[in-house]
């Protein structure tokens, strides 16, 4: 632990360790393959995690390989190798480890009476016996041994501090006090960390690590109170991944001690800029979608959509917001268009996509608006462009789609027919394609009609109103020459609103690059 005069005030250095890959892929139906895996580590890396923990090297071939490139490859980062204390288990996340430049073994075994005589059917003795002889042996090995007393704070707190005190004669030089079922309340937490720390033999020599699990919400809230009683190092998932309601989530953690800095005194390596992109690539890895209120990194967490809000924000964006998203690598606008929308909200949205409205056109916009935010809940912005476009002399979309048919059926192939107007020729066409399933086709067809090398990179769908006019809401990313761009939109037909999003992002990608060549010209013309 590092610690750093600032202004009088002593400011701690909290690591992070992040166990996304062995935890966090404990999250129902979760897993992530090895190769996935690799490219996460190298996106934690580059996050400015301290300590990765790759995986459970024992459970498969597959994991162990993951393991053992991922120690090979980030040569900057600590690896944690995970063991229950058995030979087998240290054998292998030993032999996976090997090549990591620095590294730890991490072996738990459980200091609770009620996983002792229900899972583990060990006396306390039996344990104590088994700890000592567990990590004698991994220490021949490596240097830096984590130990994890598992359920440690439903746990009799002299059990725990005698288990930790044979763990630290034996070598142990981390003492992690998990809250494994996410039972405990800060006070206790932090009393817990205070007194293993003082009172346990050697406590004082050791540092010391939390990992909270969120089972009551209480996940980020005792990490500080662990931090409080002194602990140096927290763990934590991505997203809040994990076990039933998951662990300590990164993105919280990271930015309670970014956003109130002065008041903690506490600081992390964590790159705020890489947040989100790690958020995105961890939830499309597990197939996990993450709440819409989620903080941080849920799709509303920046997102303002009572006109007050909204009004406040266009004037000082302090008015309403703690966070600045953008740092965090969030570019997505931070104003909801709903029917609680004001015309200065409407006018500032059009704006920002270089589309100025007259006030007298605005009146019409605005109607138009407020209808259908009668129908749908949101107005996506391609549905607000459209009806600017519409409404004023803008430009319209440089490709619309007009119409789709897909035939479904019980064979392997969906058939597709696509109709699409290209706004300069002022034509539309129709194309044919086929594909394994009806999203398939209707893009293979997309493709035909607009010129632009797009790499399909992800597709969101949300429900965005219930019963039987139910609309939903798609999101689609793509990949134009590195660049990403998303298009959205809400219709009643899922497919149809799949399709249009990828219209939309296909006409981002079109008309940024028409404007960066635009750009270039007018640079030559001055030249
Ligand atoms: O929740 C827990 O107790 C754990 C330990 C194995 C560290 O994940
Ligand atoms: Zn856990």
């Amino acid at each position: 632990m590092s610690q750093q005069q600032t202004n009088n005030q002593v400011t701690k250095q909290i690591q992070i360790f992040d166990t996304t890959l062995r935890d966090g892929e404990q999250s129902p139906g979760a897993s992530i393959d090895p190769e996935r895996k690799i490219v996460i580590a190298r996106q934690l890396a580059k996050l400015g995690i301290d300590v990765i923990e790759p995986g459970f090297a024992l459970s498969s071939p597959g994991e162990f390989a993951a393991v053992q490139q991922i120690s090979r490859e980030l040569q900057n980062v600590e690896i944690a190798g995970f063991a229950r204390m058995m030979k087998v288990d240290i054998d292998a996340a030993i032999k996976a480890t090997r090549d990591a430049a620095r590294r730890r073994l991490h072996v738990f075994i459980s200091s609770s009476d009620i996983h002792l005589q229900h899972q583990l059917r060990k006396t306390r003795a039996e344990v104590l016996k088994q700890t000592k002889e567990m990590i004698a042996y991994g220490k021949q090995f490596v240097n830096e041994i984590e130990f994890s007393a598992m359920d440690s704070t439903r746990s009799d707190r002299d059990f725990v501090i005698e288990l930790v005190e044979t763990a630290i004669a034996e070598g142990a030089t981390i003492i992690n006090l998990p809250d494994t079922l996410g039972y405990a309340l800060p006070d206790e937490i932090e009393e817990l960390f205070r007194t293993v720390r003082t009172q346990a033999r050697g406590g004082q020599s050791v540092r010391y690590s939390a990992h909270n699990h969120n089972d009551l919400g209480l996940a980020a809230a005792n990490s500080l109170a662990a931090i409080r009683g002194g602990a140096t190092q927290i763990e934590v998932t991505v997203n809040g991944v994990g076990e039933r309601a998951g662990n300590c989530s990164l993105e919280e953690l990271a930015m309670i001690i970014e956003t109130r800095k002065s008041a903690l005194n506490l600081e992390t390596n964590i790159n705020q800029r890489e947040i989100y992109e790690t958020s995105r690539m961890v939830s499309r890895a597990m197939h996990y979608p993450i709440a819409f209120n989620k903080p941080i990194v849920g799709r509303n967490a920046f997102q303002h959509e009572s006109g007050i809000h909204q009004d406040g924000l266009l004037k000082n964006r302090n008015t309403y917001e703690i966070m600045d998203p953008e740092a965090m690598g969030i570019s997505r606008s931070m104003i909801i268009l709903g029917r609680h929308s004001g015309r200065h909200a409407i006018k500032h949205r059009l704006s920002e996509y270089g589309i100025e409205v007259a006030d007298a056109e605005l009146t019409e916009v605005y109607d138009r608006f407020k209808a259908l935010c009668d129908v749908k809940k949101i107005v996506t912005d391609d549905e607000l462009i459209r009806i600017a476009g519409e409404t004023t002399a803008t430009q319209p979309d440089p490709y619309m789609l007009v119409d789709l048919q897909v035939l479904a059926g019980s064979h392997k192939s969906r058939i597709a027919t696509v109709t699409v107007k290209d706004s300069a020729a002022g034509e539309e066409c129709s194309y044919s394609g086929m594909g394994e399933g009806p999203l398939e086709a209707v893009i293979h067809c997309i493709q035909q009609a607009i010129p632009v090398a797009a790499e399909f990179e992800d597709l969101e769908l949300h429900s965005v109103s219930t019963g039987e006019d139910a609309h939903g809401e798609a999101v689609v990313t793509i990949i134009n020459k590195g660049e990403r761009f998303r298009g959205t939109s809400i219709h009643k037909d899922i497919i149809f609103a799949a399709a249009q999003a990828y219209v939309a992002a296909c006409n981002q990608a079109i008309m940024t690059g028409k404007k960066q060549d635009d750009g270039a010209e007018e640079e030559a013309e001055v030249v």
